[in-house]
């Protein structure tokens, strides 16, 4: 209800308030401020991004709260607490974490993710909010309100996977850049996107995952009817890694350069693994022609299908015929 609604945003407000403020306390600062500075994250950045730290006691938000006045159902509503059987009087969802808020395109607070501060198999590196009735994960960008007006400005937005990878950019002056975090893009978050400018650069992680990603990815923006180029780094480095071993100027340059087409990197990819096995060259042909048949504009389809054509000495006709089958099968 929209009752809720306001309550849930306010609720959002205060836990943001509350993760900042604990990032200062003695805890705080012995542990989630010290894990933002083995990162070499900036004072400054820390204070952009507005975060936080969650602490060990495992009620200290939910107490916090009932404190001022909100009621279980809300704390409930929000996923910032849970209510077990043996914890009646609700436990935090964010326990010894790292936070990052997550904001809407006009700067609201819609949910968190909270990064663990020791990697280990047992427990998830990130865990976020739950779907709630402020925040549908599909419909959000992480980084759009702190980025919206640099992607305006560029005219240009870099797609990266994970909530460190925009701050880190953001600390090396590149302040165009939104993730996904970690799921698989939406035509949602695409339109938002899309308010803003119709370039997208993909700068996914440089493992299985992010080509994975990236192949689906390329798909869903040429469908939205957007201009893509797509890098991965070298060396399993993902844009916050990369960006903390070279300096401000050589990575925007590394960006501008290296990015490539939809083709080019299909093709490397594709090509690599097919060898000089001609069925799985043929295969590796048409998964590119696929994605040629997701390009929106016929003038562009056309430019890339010569394209493809003269990268694999084959004749534009056979290509065309190819696209056909292929915008038949999505019929
Ligand atoms: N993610 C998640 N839950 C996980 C793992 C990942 O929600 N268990 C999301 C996060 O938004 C994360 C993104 O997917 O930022 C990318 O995942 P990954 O590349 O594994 O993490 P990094 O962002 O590189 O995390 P870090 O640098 O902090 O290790
Ligand atoms: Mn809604
Ligand atoms: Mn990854
Ligand atoms: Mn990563
Ligand atoms: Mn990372």
């Amino acid at each position: 209800s929209q009752t809720d609604k306001e309550l849930l945003y306010k609720i959002h407000e205060i836990a943001n308030g509350f993760f900042q403020e604990q990032l200062q306390t003695e805890e705080g600062r012995t542990i989630g401020y010290s894990y933002f500075k083995e990162r070499e994250l900036r004072d400054d950045i820390i204070s952009k991004f507005q975060l936080g730290y969650a602490p060990e006691k495992k009620d200290a938000f939910t107490e916090f709260a009932i404190e001022k006045g909100y009621s279980k159902e809300i704390l409930e509503k929000s996923g910032l607490s849970i209510f077990p059987e043996n914890a009646p009087n609700g436990i935090d969802r964010f326990r010894e974490r790292v936070i990052f808020p997550i904001h809407s395109f006009s700067g609201r607070v819609l949910g968190f993710g909270g990064r663990i501060l020791r990697n280990n198999v047992k427990t998830a590196k990130y865990l976020n909010s739950p779907e709630t009735e402020i925040y549908h994960k599909s419909q959000v960008l992480y980084g759009l309100n702190q980025s919206k007006q640099a992607i305006s400005k560029n005219n240009l937005c870099l797609l990266v996977e994970g909530y460190m990878d925009v701050i880190a950019l953001h600390q090396a002056g590149i302040e165009h850049v939104v993730s996904s975090s970690g799921t698989a893009l939406t035509v949602e978050q695409i339109k938002l996107i899309k308010r803003l400018t119709e370039n997208v650069t993909i700068l996914f992680d440089g493992d299985t995952a992010g080509i994975k990603a990236s192949f689906r990815s390329i798909d869903m923006l040429l469908s939205e009817a957007m201009n893509i180029r797509i890098l991965l780094f070298p060396d399993g480095d993902d844009p916050d890694s990369f960006a903390r071993k070279h300096p401000q100027e050589y990575v925007e340059n590394f960006i501008k350069t290296e990015a490539t087409d939809f083709i080019d990197f299909k093709a490397e990819i594709l090509l690599k693994e097919a060898a000089n096995d001609p069925i799985r060259k043929a295969e590796a042909i048409r998964d590119i022609v696929k994605s040629v048949a997701f390009v929106q504009n016929a003038l562009k389809q056309e430019v890339y299908l010569k394209e493809v054509a003269t990268k694999f000495g084959l004749s534009e006709q056979s290509l065309f015929n190819e696209l056909d089958v292929q915008k038949q099968v999505k019929k």
